[in-house]
């Protein structure tokens, strides 16, 4: 959850806007330091279905400057053999927005080393709704029975598909809650929430949270 870019902005005497831009800034070197660690996936929380409330213009900016970064990174993905994709309410983005995430997925399809994946109008409990929906129409078409439905069938209706749980969250920025992120698929996942702001967040961070997991003792109930 790259939380804090507000923050850290105003920390600096900066428009928000800067914030973001940093924050950006701090996805790329992400990503990269993930690949180096070795993570096979993840999922950054890039715009929630709740940041339609923001003003206009700080929504707007937060797409178009999106566009800027997956145009940028296109060609940085085939080179690192990294994966992309987009989950969430994607059909409601502006539509050059989505035109690029369409392209973008299909380029990188067969890429393995990576998968990064944007939660972009994005909301956990939307994508539960969405999910029973689906599956009350298969349902209704005659290809799914309701005793059929248990928590493997489920899982194949939300927009994570065939994606593994998060094993680890991480939170910038300090706040102790999930924003409404990954409701069904962080059940068991261990949380780790740093106070450092989004844009201040860096390779070492992530591998401080990694080494912080590694000394977790998973449970999961048992
Ligand atoms: C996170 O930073 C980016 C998005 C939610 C798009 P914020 O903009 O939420 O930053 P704060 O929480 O106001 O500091
Ligand atoms: C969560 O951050 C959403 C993203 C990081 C995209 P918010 O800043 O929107 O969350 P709240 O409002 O502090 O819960
Ligand atoms: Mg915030």
């Amino acid at each position: 959850i790259m939380d804090g870019n507000g923050r850290w902005a105003r920390k600096r005497g900066l428009p928000k806007i800067a914030g973001h831009r940093a924050g950006v800034k701090a996805a790329e070197g992400v990503i990269k330091a993930a690949k180096e660690a070795g993570v096979r996936m993840l999922t950054l929380y890039t715009f929630s279905t709740e940041n339609w409330k923001r003003p206009e213009e700080e929504v707007a900016a937060l797409f178009k400057m999106l566009e800027g970064y997956i145009d940028k990174e296109e060609p940085k993905l085939h080179k690192n053999n990294i994966r992309f994709m987009a989950i969430g309410r994607i059909d409601e983005l502006p539509a050059s927005l989505k035109e690029k995430i369409r392209r973008v997925s299909a380029s990188t399809r067969g890429h393995s080393s990576l998968t990064v994946s944007l939660a972009l109008n994005y909301g956990g409990r939307q994508e539960i709704v969405d999910a029973a929906r689906h599956a009350a129409l298969e349902v209704k078409a005659g290809r799914l029975r309701p005793d059929q439905i248990d928590e493997a069938v489920f899982s194949g209706y939300l927009y994570t598909k065939g994606l593994p749980d998060p094993d680890l969250l991480i939170r910038t920025s300090g706040e102790l809650r999930i924003s409404n992120f990954l409701l069904w698929q962080l059940s068991y996942s261990e949380i780790y929430v740093t106070k450092k702001f989004w844009p201040e967040f860096k390779k070492e961070d992530l591998l401080k949270a990694l080494d912080d997991y590694r000394n977790r003792e998973r449970r999961f109930g048992g």
